[in-house]
């Protein structure tokens, strides 16, 4: 968990390779979805573009089928979900085990720094920063010497209204998170705040 910009994507790059486990991002399927046109893109653009988020049953529906592939058997990572209290109550219905809850806790100045200055390479995943983490070769991919993208969202604009969307709908799942923890309750995932500020590395070596 985390704001729009606070390092999931990245630190998520550590874990998956760490662990061997596939990364579940839902802004990363919605990209994909939006690249190749589908039906789902198509209604999920307009949305991701002013920055609000796109309805429950939907993302619900697509994690649901996401965690029954055979690569997720052994474990997964969630990265931008849930993102919504009824996101989050689903995924305790459906007894979807989650043994850690991370929270990167980042400022919104130090967001909107992040944000501003980000480059990805989709394909990959890979991501970088025009500043903290440049890429070797001018807005070109390291491994593969592709060009870099900026994201759609990455506009100051749409970032000041992505904080808001999440300080109002997904800040309440941390309270949520830290209760269930605190329950004792046998299922109860464990959770764990991690401050933001500082290099790649330093908050790498916190997870
Ligand atoms: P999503 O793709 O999840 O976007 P987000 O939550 O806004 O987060 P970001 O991907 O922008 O940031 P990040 O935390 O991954 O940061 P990163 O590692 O890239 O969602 C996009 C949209 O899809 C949503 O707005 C919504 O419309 C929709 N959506 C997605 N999931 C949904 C859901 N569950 N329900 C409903 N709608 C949903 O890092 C950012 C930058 O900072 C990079 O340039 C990086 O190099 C740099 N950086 C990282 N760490 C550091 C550091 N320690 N120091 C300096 N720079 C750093
Ligand atoms: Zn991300």
């Amino acid at each position: 968990m985390g704001g729009p910009g606070a390092g999931k994507g990245t630190q998520a790059n550590f874990i998956k390779e760490h662990f061997g486990i596939p990364q579940i991002s839902t802004g990363d399927m919605l990209r994909a979805a939006v690249k190749e046109g589908t039906e789902l893109g198509l209604m999920a653009k307009k949305i991701m573009d002013e920055g609000g988020l796109v309805p429950d049953d939907v993302i619900i529906g697509l994690v649901k089928a996401r965690i029954a592939q055979p690569d997720c058997s052994k474990g997964f990572l969630f990265d931008g979900f849930p993102r919504t209290i009824p996101q989050a109550d689903a995924m305790k219905a459906a007894k979807v085990p989650l043994q850690f809850v991370i929270e990167i806790d980042v400022s919104d100045e130090e967001i909107v720094r992040r944000l501003s200055g980000r480059r990805v390479h989709p394909a990959s995943g890979r991501i970088y920063h025009l500043i903290f983490s440049p890429p070797r070769v001018d807005e070109k991919d390291d491994v593969t010497g592709e060009p870099l993208i900026q994201r759609d969202d990455d506009k100051e604009e749409t970032i000041r209204k992505r904080l808001e969307i999440y300080h109002a709908q997904t800040e309440p799942l941390v309270e949520y998170y830290a209760r269930w923890s605190a329950s004792g309750e046998k299922d109860a995932p464990k959770y764990v705040k991690i401050t933001g500020a500082g290099s790649v590395e330093t908050i790498r070596d916190a997870i």
